[in-house]
C-alpha cells in the first residue's frame, strides 16, 4: 500500500479512538450555504478521549486560563477578545489542525512577538501542547477546541489575523471525499476575510494530489495572491520544525508542498 494509500486508512478508518468523526455522504452535511459559499462540514464530534493522569492535571490546571471549548453544541460565543485573553496586543495567527502542536510550540517560540491560536478537535493533541506549554513556559500561545472553519468564522473578526497556517490537512484522497478537505474555495474567502492586509495564508501537505487542489483553489480567490518568501518580507515565518508526521512523509518518497498566499495591501 503506498504511503497515501496508508494515510487514506487513517483518514477513514480514525486511528486514535479520539479522532473526529465526520458525517457519512449519505448524511447531506458535509456542506452548508454561508456567505462564503459551500464551507467544508462542520459536523465534526470528537469521541471520549484518554488522557494520561498527567495529561489531565496538567488540562484541569490549564485550559480554563488558556483554552476555549468551541465544539458543536458548546454555548455559543461571539469573537473572542484575543485582547483580554492573551493580555496584550500583538499580531495574531491562527493554526487550524495542529495536532499535538509540535509546530506550534517551535514557531511561537521562534516568534515570540507572535500570539498565535492553536485550533484541533482532538482534545489529546491539545493536552500534549499543554504539557509543552507547561513545560516551555511559553507564554505566546492560547488554544481552541473545535472545527477551524466553526472558529474563523463565528470566533474570529474580519481583518484581524496577520496568518493562518494548515499544515498536513488530512488528504481524503478519495474523490468522492474531496468535499471534506479542509481547504477548499469557501475557506479560502473566509481565511482571506480574516486576515489583516498583508496577513498569510501558509499551507503545508505531503499529498500531490491535495496540493493542485489547494493551489487551485487559493490561485481562485481574487482577495490573496501567491507569495514567494524568497523575495517578500512576510509578517510572519514560514520556517516550520520537521514533525513526525513529515518525517515519515520524507520516508516514504513524498514530497512536501508549502504553499503561501498573501492578502495584498492597497498600495501594493
Ligand atoms: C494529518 S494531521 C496533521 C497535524 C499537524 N498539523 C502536523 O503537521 O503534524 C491533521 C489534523 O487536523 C485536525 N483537523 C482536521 N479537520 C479539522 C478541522 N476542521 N478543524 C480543526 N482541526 C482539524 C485533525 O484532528 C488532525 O489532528
Amino acid at each position: 500500500m503506498s504511503h497515501h494509500g496508508q494515510m487514506h486508512a487513517q483518514a477513514e478508518v480514525g486511528l486514535r479512538p479520539d479522532s473526529p468523526a465526520l458525517p457519512g455522504p449519505e448524511s447531506g452535511e458535509q456542506y452548508r450555504g454561508s456567505a462564503w459559499g459551500r464551507l467544508p462540514a462542520t459536523g465534526l464530534r470528537s469521541r471520549h478521549s484518554a488522557l494520561s493522569s498527567t495529561q489531565r492535571q496538567t488540562w484541569d490546571r490549564l485550559w480554563p486560563e488558556l483554552g476555549i471549548d468551541a465544539l458543536a453544541g458548546s454555548p455559543r460565543r461571539g469573537p473572542v477578545d484575543t485582547r483580554a485573553w492573551f493580555g496584550r496586543d500583538a499580531p495574531l495567527v491562527l493554526e487550524i489542525g495542529c495536532g499535538s502542536g509540535t509546530s506550534t510550540l517551535a514557531m511561537a517560540q521562534a516568534e515570540p512577538q507572535l500570539d498565535v491560536i492553536a485550533v484541533e478537535i482532538y482534545r489529546r493533541g491539545l493536552a500534549q501542547l499543554l504539557c509543552a506549554i507547561d513545560s516551555t513556559n511559553v507564554t505566546n500561545i492560547r488554544l481552541i477546541r473545535g472545527n477551524g472553519i466553526d472558529v474563523l468564522k463565528d470566533l474570529v473578526t474580519s481583518n484581524s489575523l496577520s496568518g493562518v497556517r494548515v499544515f498536513f490537512p488530512d488528504p481524503w484522497p478519495k474523490a468522492r471525499h474531496h468535499k471534506r478537505r479542509l481547504l477548499q474555495p469557501a475557506t479560502f474567502a473566509l481565511v482571506a476575510d480574516r486576515l489583516i492586509a498583508g496577513g498569510v495564508l501558509h499551507a503545508a501537505t505531503d499529498h500531490p494530489g491535495y496540493a493542485e487542489h489547494i493551489a487551485a483553489a487559493g490561485d481562485a480567490e481574487p482577495r490573496l495572491a501567491r507569495a514567494d518568501p524568497r523575495t517578500e518580507t512576510l509578517p510572519i515565518s514560514i520556517v516550520r520544525p520537521t514533525t513526525k508526521y513529515e518525517t515519515k512523509a520524507h520516508d516514504a518518497g513524498s514530497a512536501v508542498s508549502e504553499l503561501v498566499w498573501r492578502k495584498p495591501k492597497s498600495d501594493d
